[in-house]
């Protein structure tokens, strides 16, 4: 059978990595796999719930964190692990090294926290008991947050994240590239400020580059 494969993607707002997810898995789905495209937080009904309240409602940065890993447990558990015993290819927009860059690193949530959480939601879920479920690979769409907020500006009605200034932006992506740093193994870093296109060729040439598209 065909082994899953768990993809993550990452970068601060307006990094551009949304229709680039879409377009991979309209690569992946072209040489006949199967692809789950989900994103986080989210992901389930109940995931979508709690993301709700998270991109909107006024809380402190324990419950934000909780509330972020009760939605990651339940999409791990209904979504993630069965479509990766099926063998699909999942396509994650967002996971945890998002929670240590934006609770960790931009709001200064004490990251030893965070990483307890992080193992007490990501074992016992994967067919392997001691295995922490992560990522097998996470691509890092890396752009300046000047440059980031120039693209958002004015898109849409910016949730508790996107509202937030410049320095916090500066946080999140030296929390990224701490996280990068740390697994250099499971991270990609593409440079965002380049055109669609040319962010769109490298991507592909990292898949290609794993056996993962021809
Ligand atoms: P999105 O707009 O890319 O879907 O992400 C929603 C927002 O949630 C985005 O501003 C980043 C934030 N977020 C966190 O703060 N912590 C997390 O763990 C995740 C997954 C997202």
């Amino acid at each position: 059978m065909t082994q899953g494969l768990f993809i993550s993607f990452e970068g601060i707002d307006g990094a551009g990595k949304s229709s680039h997810i879409e377009a991979l898995a309209a690569a992946f789905r072209a040489q006949g796999r199967a692809v789950t495209v989900s994103r986080e937080p989210g992901g389930t009904p109940l995931a979508e719930k709690l993301r709700d309240m998270v991109l909107h409602e006024p809380m402190d940065a324990l419950t934000e964190s909780l509330l972020i890993f009760a939605a990651r447990r339940d999409h791990l558990r209904c979504v993630i692990e069965p479509a990766l015993a099926r063998g699909d290819v999942v396509l994650c927009d967002r996971f945890t090294d998002a929670t240590f860059a934006y609770q960790g690193a931009g709001r200064g949530f004490d990251a030893k926290v965070l990483s307890i959480l992080e193992l007490m939601v990501q074992t016992g879920i994967a067919p392997e008991a001691d295995l922490m479920r992560e990522p097998d690979l996470t691509v890092w769409f890396d752009l300046a947050p000047e440059v980031a907020a120039e693209r958002l500006a004015g898109a849409r009605v910016p949730d508790r994240f996107e509202a937030q200034p410049l320095e916090f932006f500066r946080r999140v992506a030296q929390g990224y590239a701490d996280r990068a740093a740390a697994a250099p193994r499971r991270f990609v870093r593409l440079d965002a400020a380049q055109s669609r296109d040319r962010v769109w060729q490298q991507l592909f040439s990292v898949f290609t580059a794993k056996g993962w598209l021809k």
